[in-house]
């Protein structure tokens, strides 16, 4: 479990730069291998999760993999937990080149609530959690940025297009996109860039928490002229946005899909429904 060689490649391209990996969990979360290819190209951080992730997880499996990098709890929704993280962020490092939140829960999607009943104070748990938390971090982060600091958030196409089970995440998922617009353009004058990457349906805790997820993961994957994203794929993409290399970029939502977001209908996809394409093409009625 997440010992293995992963034979990254390092082209150097975090060396010197410090920072914060907020979310992973176990060795299937993005934060997982997004951390594991910091490491490989040479970026020094913390790792963070909620106290109780730290318990149910394998958090210390990974800091062991990211030479001993380290591990301090945080409630991404406490403003004390974050207080206290930034506070030893900066006796550790002094400055912060990059944050990586990569956080999301639905106890709406848990508990297989549909949309139109959805509970409330659920609803704004999932908002608090997997957005605005976003906000409370690089809040309380601004005293402790290096000039030309690269925030990043994993997002989902939830936010722009409706997938019957993703329910309040897709909300959350908007409000999300909107914060790092928000602060990008705040935090230009400072070189610093927020942007959001939306990457595929993943084999993970939170995704396979959605129901159906087997099935959107198929339909994506038959969708998308590349084929899904994987976990690292997907931590190779978020390696070259905190590098220098992407220093303008910044305000974006970033598709990393295989282009799923571009496609309208497919070939592949209407096979899945059962038609023969050739015939049906050339009988139109
Ligand atoms: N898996 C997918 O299909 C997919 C696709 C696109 C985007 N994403 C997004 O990627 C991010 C990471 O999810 P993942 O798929 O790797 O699943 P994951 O379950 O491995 O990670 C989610 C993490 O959020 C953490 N978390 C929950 N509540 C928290 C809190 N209060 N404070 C701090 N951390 C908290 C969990 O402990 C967990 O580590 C999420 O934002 C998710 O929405 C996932």
């Amino acid at each position: 479990m997440g010992t293995k060689n992963y034979g990254l490649k390092n082209y150097g391209l975090l060396e010197g730069k410090t920072g914060i990996v907020f979310g992973p969990l176990n060795d299937e979360s993005l934060a997982w291998q997004i951390a594991l290819h910091i490491h490989a190209q040479g970026g020094k951080f913390i790792i963070s999760n909620a106290p109780l992730a730290m318990r149910l997880g394998s958090v210390n499996d990974l800091s062991k993999l990211c030479g001993d990098a380290p591990v301090i709890p945080a409630d991404a929704c406490s403003d004390d937990d974050l207080e206290k993280l930034f506070a030893e962020a900066k006796t550790l490092y002094g400055g912060l080149d990059f944050i990586v939140h990569s956080i999301g829960r639905s106890e709406n999607i848990r508990k297989k609530r549909p949309y139109e009943d959805l509970k409330y104070d659920w609803y704004m748990k999932t908002l608090d959690i997997s957005a605005v938390s976003f906000h409370r971090i690089i809040h309380h982060a601004l005293p402790v940025l290096n000039e030309g600091a690269s925030l990043l958030a994993l997002t989902f196409i939830g936010a722009q297009r409706i997938f019957s089970e993703y329910s309040d995440m897709g909300d959350a998922k908007a409000l999300l996109e909107s914060i790092a617009r928000s602060f990008g353009a705040r935090l230009g004058k400072r070189g610093i860039r927020v942007n959001t990457v939306s990457q595929s349906p993943t084999m993970t805790t939170a995704g396979k928490g959605i129901a159906h997820f087997r099935a959107l993961y198929d339909f994506a994957d038959k969708a998308s002229p590349l084929g899904n994203a994987s976990a690292e794929e997907c931590a190779d993409y978020v390696v070259t946005l905190l590098s220098d290399l992407t220093r303008k970029v910044t305000m974006q939502n970033l598709f990393h899909d295989g282009g799923f977001s571009s496609m309208g209908m497919d070939e592949r996809v209407i096979a899945l429904m059962g038609y023969d394409v050739l015939t049906d093409a050339e009988n139109p009625s």
